[in-house]
């Protein structure tokens, strides 16, 4: 397999993961990734790294032939500064670019949601989350894979997130992969999620329309390659 992946998220864990991952993989020549800072390290020459810090214009700057679009593109509430603002970047900057990537021929979509997505959700989080789902599959790729991960665990490196996230990582990584897992959701490494959007990216096995993937699942799954 000679596959071309575009990456949008590479600053943040779940992306960088998929960047680590997919640079490491045989299946993939070439890698485009997209963002509005440098990239923290340095990568091979099959690494393609696009750096525009107004995200406006990012629907111009997908690359041709890209076989597979990986998004770990997120924000806070916080970040964001309202709930307007939190959607326009959640939802509206991956679906957009989603379609973009679609329009230029990609089959693929991976996106990052979260546990307890759900468009008809109470809670606002929830609900973006479950939307983004619900309008990334209507796109109709011929491959979608939505991973749903619980409390996320990794080195954000500088990207704080505020104590929230901080406190639910710490929570997190006590009950990590152990018996009681379940009663915090089944936290999971960025990398252990990165890992299970590239396996099931590429495996030829499948032909699910569309796979979404609970953080127990992706648990079984990242300890399985
Ligand atoms: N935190 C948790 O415990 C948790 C649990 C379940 C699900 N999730 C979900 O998992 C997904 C991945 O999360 P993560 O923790 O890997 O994310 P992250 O580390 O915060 O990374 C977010 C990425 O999005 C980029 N980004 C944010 N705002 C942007 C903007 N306005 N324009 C362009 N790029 C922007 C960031 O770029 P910069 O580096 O430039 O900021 C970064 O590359 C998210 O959808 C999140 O909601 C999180």
């Amino acid at each position: 397999m000679s596959l071309n992946a575009f990456i949008l998220g590479a600053t943040g864990l779940c992306g960088s993961g998929f960047l680590k991952v997919a640079e490491k993989s045989a299946s993939f020549a070439k890698i485009t990734t997209l963002t509005r800072r440098e990239l923290p390290t340095q990568h091979s020459a099959k690494v393609v790294s696009i750096v525009n810090k107004d995200s406006e214009t990012w629907g111009t700057l997908i690359p041709d032939e890209v076989n597979v679009f990986f998004s770990g593109l997120a924000t806070t509430r916080g970040q964001a500064g309202s709930q307007e603002n939190f959607y326009k970047i959640d939802h509206d900057m991956n679906v957009d670019l989603a379609k973009a990537a679609k329009a230029k021929g990609c089959n693929t979509c991976v996106i990052v949601s979260s546990a307890g997505a759900n468009e008809n959700s109470r809670l606002f989080y929830f609900r973006v989350k479950g939307e983004i789902e619900k309008d990334i599959i209507a796109l109709g790729f011929d491959k979608t894979i939505i991973l749903r991960p619980g409390p996320l665990l990794g080195d954000r490196g500088q990207n704080d997130k505020g104590f929230l996230n901080a406190a639910s990582a710490k929570i997190g990584s006590y009950f990590y992969r152990s018996r009681l897992q379940g009663l915090v959701g089944h936290p999971v490494y960025g990398d252990e999620v990165a890992k299970v959007g590239v396996k099931l990216a590429t495996d030829l096995t499948t032909t699910k329309k569309v796979q979404i993937v609970e953080s127990a699942e992706i648990l079984r799954l990242a300890k399985e390659q």
